[in-house]
């Protein structure tokens, strides 16, 4: 098996990983690769479920540039929130009715404003900064889009808070010995299908960059 796959290993780890993502047998390796590896988690359509991340969406907790994915899916990721228990359920609820508004969901007007001031006093915005938008270097969610790792209803929101999370995402550089990991952008293909309002009046390429996944 390897001195076929070798050879495929070391040409497309030569190429430009957008030559890569024009090649059909690439893609098809890497998908083979997906359904061995990775659907486990990030379910077969890649939609992900709780606690997994949807790698379809063009949302990303690490960030959708190659490197980073490579990055990503090489040295495994681990995402820490901490326990807020000690701010009181009182403080939390406001929280939690602050983080609902910013995606404009149903929220109590008078509680958000006062989780806005504890969003800031508590530290979150050290990890979600300031607008709630995020960092990449540390995975921590963009808390504005509307997008859930663990749900977005109240309760769900104060669990978050109250006990924290804490999520891993395994490494593979050294199980998938010599495979060279790649990403490649978009049309959606069947791996990888945006949600239709993410695509254009075509019907299938997102209207933002959203990079479909493939292991060499
Ligand atoms: C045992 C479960 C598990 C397996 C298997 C797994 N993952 Fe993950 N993956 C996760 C979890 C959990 C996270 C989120 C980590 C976090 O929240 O910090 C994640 C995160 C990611 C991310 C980052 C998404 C983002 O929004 O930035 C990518 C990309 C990814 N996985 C790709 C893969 C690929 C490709 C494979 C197969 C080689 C794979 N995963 C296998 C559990 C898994
Ligand atoms: C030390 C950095 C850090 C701090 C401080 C922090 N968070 Fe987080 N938060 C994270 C990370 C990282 C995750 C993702 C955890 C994971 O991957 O499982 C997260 C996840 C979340 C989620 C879940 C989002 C989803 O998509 O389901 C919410 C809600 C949240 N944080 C709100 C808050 C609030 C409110 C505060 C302040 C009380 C706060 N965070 C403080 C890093 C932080």
């Amino acid at each position: 098996m390897d001195a076929v796959v070798n050879p495929l290993y070391a040409k497309y780890s030569a190429m430009d990983l957008q030559a890569v993502a024009g090649d059909k047998q690439a893609m098809e390796m890497g998908k083979r690769l997906y359904m061995t590896y990775c659907m486990q988690c990030h379910g077969a359509d890649a939609r992900g479920a709780k606690g997994f991340p949807n790698l379809t969406d063009g949302d990303w907790l690490y960030g959708g540039e190659p490197a980073q994915i490579e990055q990503t899916i090489a040295d495994g990721r681990m995402g820490v929130m901490p326990a807020h228990a000690q701010l009181g359920a009182d403080t939390i609820k406001d929280l939690a009715n602050y983080v609902r508004s910013l995606s404009g969901l149903p929220n109590d007007s008078v509680r958000a404003a006062k989780g806005k001031e504890a969003f800031a006093s508590a530290g979150c915005s050290g990890c979600h900064g300031p607008d709630g938008k995020g960092m990449t270097a540390i995975g921590a969610p963009n808390l504005t889009d509307n997008v859930w790792l663990y749900g977005s209803s109240e309760n769900t929101i104060i669990e978050t808070i109250t006990n924290g999370r804490q999520n891993k995402m395994p490494a593979w550089k050294e199980f998938l010995v010599n495979r060279r990991f790649i990403c490649w952008q978009p049309t959606c293909s069947a791996l990888a299908r945006a949600p239709s309002n993410q695509c254009n009046g075509a019907g299938n390429r997102p209207v933002f960059p959203s990079w479909n996944i493939s292991i060499i």
